[in-house]
This record gives C-alpha cells, structure tokens and sequence, in this order.
C-alpha cells in the first residue's frame, strides 16, 4: 500500500501546552455571543470561568472543542502550537483537548465500558482488553461509582450528579492535556461534589490545564484555581485570584458588574 503524506496541523503540534484565546468573536444562529474574548490557560494552571446565565461561558467551551455550531467570525485559538480552529473536533480531541458537557447526552444501547473504550482508543490508542478493564474499575472506585455503572447505557437513567461522575470518568481515563469541565459541579449533592473535586484535583498535573466553569463558590474551595475570570456579556470584564469568586459570591453579578464599570473596564 502506498501511504500518501498529507500536511495535517496535528502534525505540527509542540509541546506547548498553554491555551491562548486571541479576540475571539464568536456568532450562534446569526447573533454574536462572543464578543472578543482573550484568555491565557498554562499548562499545569487550574481557571475558572463564571458569569451570568446567557453570557457565553458554554459557547466559549463548544467553540474550543470545535462544535460546528459555532461561527467563529474572527480571533484565533492557539495551542500546542497550532490554530485549533483550522481543525476538526476530533482532531482538537486526539491533541487532548476534553470537553465535559454541562448537558452530557445519553447513548441508548451503548454501555458506558463500550463507549470509554472506544473514546481512549480513538484519542490514546488501543489498550489491552484487560488493562482497560483494570484501569477503569480502579478509576470508578475513586469515583465512588459503583461497578454496575459500567453496564447500563451511557447516561440513560442516570441521576444528574451521576450523569457528571462520569463525565469525570472520562476525563480520568482520556488523560488530556486540556480539560474543559463546564457546570460539573451542578447537581452534586455535598458528597459528590467533594468526590468530583478530589477526582479533578487527583489528576492536576503539570502536563494539563484546566478550565472550570462554575456558578458557586463552593466547589472552587474544593479545587483552589489559579486565576478565576467573570465572564459578561460575551467578554472578559474581570479576572483575578479566588478572592474574587469570594467577592462574586458575597456581592453578587450586579454590584460586581457595577463596580467593573465605575472603573472603567
Ligand atoms: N443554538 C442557539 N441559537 C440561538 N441562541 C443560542 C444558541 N445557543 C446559545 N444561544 C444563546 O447564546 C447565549 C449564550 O449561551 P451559553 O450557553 O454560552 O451561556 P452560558 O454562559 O453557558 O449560560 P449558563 O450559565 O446558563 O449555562 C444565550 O443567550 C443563548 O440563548
Ligand atoms: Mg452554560
């Protein structure tokens, strides 16, 4: 067989993991809902990313994992050295960009063992049978999910704090050197939460960075990120450490919004 050699940006992928949101403008169904966005995510870095309801925090997770919903109209993602956006979801994916949903959708009459197989063959390669097996019992047990979970159907059923346990499966057995977790924590009751923050926190490394989006405090208390960014509107009009998700939570968006315009931003 002849192999043709086609020049694929994943090919040219460096090292550099550190994701670098330039400008991004952003339309969904004609109406623009990202409106210059500009973000700097290290590897090894934890972010948050809060912000009213509407104000453009999952659009801005899509678009970096590439839904084609999403109309870029100008801006650029850069990472691992390479514009993401001249590549397909499924590429971004085999560079390890992870996208935990805030919706995660059920795949009736695929087993949640069948579906994460066939995710870590296609974005690590195959595994052996039996590794993976030992691999994901061992992964579920930190999750406190229960054996049975790997037989029913991929989140059909699943309560809505279960449904996010395994969107953190995922993330565990994917490894990925980008991990978008948008609202994992909702729905969580006090335990879950703290399960799911310690899963996240288990496998911060500095190979990985981590974008949270989040509505509360709390969970941020578990996880303890970096560098914390109040979406509005479609931009970034506040960024800084945790104290101020601390602030937000005391103060709440309109006072905070408020005192971002008395100075000007
Ligand atoms: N397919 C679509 N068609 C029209 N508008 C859309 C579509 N998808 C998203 N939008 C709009 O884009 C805006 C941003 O939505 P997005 O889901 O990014 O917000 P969010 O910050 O994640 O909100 P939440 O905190 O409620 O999850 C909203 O006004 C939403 O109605
Ligand atoms: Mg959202």
């Amino acid at each position: 067989m002849i192999e043709t050699q086609v020049a694929s940006p994943l090919a040219e992928a460096t090292d550099d993991n550190t994701l670098i949101v330039d400008d991004l403008h952003v339309d969904v169904g004609g109406k623009e809902i990202l409106a210059g966005v500009h973000l700097e995510v290290r590897a090894g870095e934890i972010h948050a990313l809060l912000g009213p309801n509407g104000s453009g925090k999952s659009t801005l997770a899509y678009t970096i994992a590439g839904h084609p919903k999403y109309e870029v109209t100008q801006g650029r993602i850069l990472w691992r050295g390479v514009n993401l956006l001249e590549l397909s979801a499924d590429e971004r994916a085999k560079l390890g960009v992870f996208l935990a949903f805030q919706y995660p959708t059920a795949i009736p009459g695929v087993s949640v063992a069948n579906f994460l197989r066939l995710a870590v063959k296609s974005v690590l390669g195959d595994t052996p049978a039996v590794e993976f097996r030992r691999r994901m019992r061992a992964t579920m047990n930190d999750l406190r999910m229960d054996d049975k979970f790997a037989t029913r159907y991929l989140n059909e059923g699943f309560s809505g704090g279960e449904k996010k346990r395994a969107e953190i499966l995922q993330l565990a057995m994917l490894k990925p050197r980008l991990a978008i977790l948008d609202e994992t924590d909702s729905g969580l009751d006090i335990d879950a939460m703290r399960i799911v923050a310690d899963g996240v926190n288990r496998l911060k490394n500095p190979q990985m960075g981590v974008m949270i989006i989040t509505h509360y405090n709390r969970f941020l208390n578990y996880i303890k990120p970096d560098r914390v960014h109040i979406l509005h509107q479609g931009r970034i009009v506040q960024s800084g450490g945790q104290e101020l998700a601390e602030h937000l939570e005391r103060v709440g968006y309109d006072a905070l919004l408020k005192e971002v315009g008395s100075r000007g931003n």
